[in-house]
């Protein structure tokens, strides 16, 4: 459902769109022509590389395409191509790791470079992070990257070809070095280093500034779960033993006052007792529920996948609502932070198509894209007007949905609910992704 468009539709649309916001822009004359028709390129170059999807020969046909449509040599159109997509913020925001791969890649797809790595250096230690091509990290790049960091971009002849660098800064501070194998001539294969270590330098501030929001995220998430995982505790204590003390206070009362009724009021006054009884038992279940249900440490040390499952089924089997959970990509190349808050929405979502569908089915999808985690909950009930139903569940101190969109705005995601009277109900939010599967190698 969440593909419910082809990916290359997708793609050529937003490239439309774009090309026409800079033909606008720009003026609409024939210079503003070229300026669309580059922008239109790159704009699909982009997105194929952002889904991983980009291959050589897209490439090479990009920039053929490009030089063809604006009758420009193949160097001019290939170098403008380079420009735009290496600064694109659609691939800088993807998780690092991923970001500096597709960046080393360009260089290789666009034939500037048969090799590339770049090298990171905590000062004293310097290591390949990630690199493309055959024998990448081979000593004499090491030692090439070394020199780079300690005096600036610098040559270094190797038979017919030629290792090129370009230092990476990260606020001014050199911390990494690209390392090139280069086939072009030195100055045009410099001007690329240049652009791709700009890209690289921006990559790794925003790096920095994500670590430490996602320090204070943390602090934020584990103060709010502490609070839950109270109330929960307290719930236990409190009210769970005054519902246990009551149902027994009930039982015994029955014993004593039923001598003392009338035989031919007994049968009546068992059967009321029965229902008080029964209430009781009905309440404690549902307060134990609860109380279960603001537990967060499992979420994080139990696979995410496995107690998605474990909710859904569990959800099923309690509401007689026929459940259905997807999920797509590895569920546990996220932060604790992600996963509460993935598992705190599906949860809140199920009770309210519990609660208030009237639903007979509901699917839930998670899809760990590249960029971000998506999950989308759709229910076929009823459905309901979303502005003023929320707007009467905030008078009445009912927090559920905007719960929701607090938690996913907090971790930077984006949150949306789309329903309407006579239904169906879809709920979808996305959280940015932060980390790559190599997670601890940049955090
Ligand atoms: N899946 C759904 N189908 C129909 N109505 C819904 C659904 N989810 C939420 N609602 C409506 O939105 C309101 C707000 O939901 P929520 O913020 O979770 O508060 P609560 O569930 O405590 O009422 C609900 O009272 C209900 O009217
Ligand atoms: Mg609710």
């Amino acid at each position: 459902m969440l593909e419910a468009e082809p990916r290359a539709h997708l793609y050529l649309r937003s490239a439309h769109r774009w090309a026409l916001v800079a033909f606008d822009g720009a003026g609409r004359t024939d210079a503003a022509d070229r300026l669309a028709t580059g922008t239109y390129v790159a704009s699909v170059v982009v997105a194929l590389a952002g889904e991983g999807e980009l291959d050589d020969a897209d490439v090479q046909i990009a920039v053929a395409t490009l030089a063809d449509a604006r009758d420009e040599p193949f160097d001019a159109a290939r170098f403008d191509l380079h420009r735009t997509v290496c600064s694109s913020s659609t691939l800088l925001e993807l998780p690092p790791l991923v970001a500096c791969e597709i960046q080393l890649r360009l260089l290789v797809q666009l034939g500037i470079a048969t090799e590339v790595s770049l090298w990171r250096t905590d000062g004293a230690n310097i290591d390949a992070v990630v690199s493309v091509g055959h024998g990448a990290e081979s000593r004499r790049a090491r030692a090439t990257a070394k020199a780079a960091l300690r005096q600036g971009t610098i040559l270094s002849l190797l038979g017919p070809r030629t290792l090129r660098s370009a230092v990476v800064r990260r606020f001014r501070n050199p911390c990494a070095a690209i390392v090139a194998r280069v086939l072009e001539p030195l100055a045009r294969s410099d001007a690329y280093l240049g652009a791709t270590a700009a890209a690289i330098s921006t990559v790794f501030e925003r790096e920095l500034l994500l670590e430490r929001s996602a320090e204070r995220e943390q602090v934020l998430v584990r103060s709010s779960e502490q609070r839950l995982m109270r109330v929960g505790f307290d719930l236990h204590d409190g009210p769970i033993q005054d519902v246990l003390a009551l149902g027994a206070e009930v039982i015994l009362l029955r014993d004593q006052i039923y001598p003392f009724i009338a035989e031919t009021h007994r049968e009546r006054a068992a059967g009321r007792f029965d229902d008080m009884i029964a209430r009781v038992t009905e309440l404690d279940r549902h307060l134990r529920e609860l109380s279960r249900s603001l537990e967060s440490r499992s979420i994080v040390t139990r696979p995410l996948g496995e107690i998605l499952h474990r909710e859904v089924d569990a959800f099923a089997e309690r509401s007689g609502i026929r459940s259905r959970l997807e999920i797509r990509g590895d569920p546990e190349a996220i932060t604790s932070a992600q996963r509460i808050a993935v598992y705190r929405a599906i949860q809140e979502s199920l009770s309210n198509v519990r609660e208030h569908s009237g639903a007979s089915s509901v699917e839930i999808h998670v899809r760990m894209r590249r960029s971000a985690i998506e999950v989308r909950v759709t229910d076929d009930g009823h459905g309901f007007e979303v502005g003023r139903a929320l707007a009467r569940a905030a008078q009445r101190g009912r927090l559920g949905i905007v719960g929701i969109g607090e938690r996913v705005r907090m971790l930077g995601g984006t949150f949306e609910i789309d329903s309407a009277p006579g239904g169906p109900t879809m709920l979808t939010f996305a959280l940015p992704r932060v980390t790559s599967d190599e997670r601890n190698t940049f955090l």
